[in-house]
């Protein structure tokens, strides 16, 4: 039997998350999107911007109301009116990235990947923990608070056992598109692939079997994935592809009711839950996109406020389980990171 209706988010109001001041570190596509929702949906402060090269910190800071621009991102993090630093650069500077602002003795938001592998997870979070800092993954997803009407369905027992996750994930990108670039550790997995992989691993934790085939996009980069975790009473049917636009939806089955996520499964917009007997019960929102991305900002700042090194929302023990998960991939199909070509600077 399905409840009544389905439960309230319990997401605070992001207006209400106690005010810090953040640094930038990247001007990218991302960094752009995350700094417009910042100052749309919340009082937080972008208070320093950091880019390889003064010129392009100092537009950032332009269309970012006037913060200080640093043309490298060492004098990003060593300004001392920064709380909090964003890493916004390429998956491969992740780990470089943040020790650099942990060190400093900054509190860091990673974007996804938090690194290549489990083991770069693992490293900046033992880093954070002896620094005393915060440190958590930009997984958006999980700060939404459709993802806290599902949380709380899942931990309700709404669904039952669950025993299936199947979720898909797929863009087409234009060839200069760095997803394409063996430099910078492309390809769909790390990309595009850790939300499949988070959604999986977090509805049915780690598995005891991972399987994937995949095909090339060119000679040097995988194209698409198609993945099975097996778990001893459940299993994940996962693809995601780099090459084609692909439904982008996900369900969660379970012997009692499932979840049925519409595109793009990962961000806000409507799901439905359907029980055994076809009773159904909507969730509805207005699918807006990254704008959403202030969400995690507010948990961030409300952990840190709150004298939190990591969020119960996404904490980086589930950060590394996926990218467990993601290792077993890549040597399932034979993905690797080629040091000599991957440039850490
Ligand atoms: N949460 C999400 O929905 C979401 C969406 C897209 C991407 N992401 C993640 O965010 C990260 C950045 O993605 P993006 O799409 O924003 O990338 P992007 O547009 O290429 O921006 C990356 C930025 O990193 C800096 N950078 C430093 N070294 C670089 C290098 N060797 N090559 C290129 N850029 C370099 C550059 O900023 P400066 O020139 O200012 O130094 C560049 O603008 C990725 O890890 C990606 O997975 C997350």
């Amino acid at each position: 039997m399905l409840p009544r209706s389905l439960p309230v988010p319990r997401t605070p109001d992001s207006q209400t998350a106690p005010r810090l001041r953040w640094g930038i570190l990247g001007t990218g596509w991302i960094a752009e999107q995350f700094v417009r929702s910042l100052q749309r949906h919340t009082r937080q402060v972008v208070q320093a911007v950091g880019s390889r090269t003064l010129p392009t910190a100092q537009r950032a800071a332009d269309r970012w109301g006037g913060a200080t621009a640093y043309g490298s991102y060492a004098g990003l993090v060593a300004d001392p009116r920064v709380d909090v630093v964003y890493i916004a650069t390429p998956h491969h500077l992740h780990l470089p990235n943040a020790l650099l602002a942990i060190e400093a003795g900054k509190h860091v938001l990673v974007e996804k990947p938090i690194g290549l592998s489990a083991d770069e997870a693992r490293t900046m979070h033992h880093a954070a923990r002896t620094a005393g800092v915060f440190c958590m993954e930009a997984l958006w997803t999980l700060c939404l608070p459709k993802y806290d009407v599902i949380r709380q369905l899942l931990t309700d027992g709404v669904l039952g056992e669950p025993t299936a996750v199947l979720a898909d994930i797929g863009e087409a990108f234009a060839a200069d598109h760095r997803i394409l670039r063996p430099d910078l550790a492309g390809g769909p997995l790390l990309d595009l692939g850790t939300y499949p992989v988070m959604l999986a691993t977090w509805v049915l934790g780690d598995p005891d079997i991972v399987q994937a085939v995949g095909t090339a996009a060119t000679t040097t980069i995988n194209g698409q994935l198609a993945i099975t975790l097996h778990s001893p009473n459940a299993v994940a049917a996962l693809h995601t592809t780099l090459q084609a636009v692909t439904p982008t939806t996900a369900v969660i089955a379970g012997s009692e009711a499932t979840i049925s996520i519409e595109r793009f499964f990962y961000r806000t917009g409507p799901f439905a839950l359907t029980g055994r007997d076809g009773a159904r019960l909507e969730f509805d929102e207005p699918a807006v996109d990254h704008d959403a991305l202030h969400f995690e900002a507010a948990e961030v700042a409300r952990c840190i406020a709150d004298g939190q090194t990591g969020s119960p929302l996404r904490p980086m023990a589930d950060t590394v389980r996926t990218l467990a998960v993601m290792d077993r991939i890549r040597e399932a199909v034979g993905i690797t990171f080629d040091e000599a070509i991957i440039a850490r600077r």
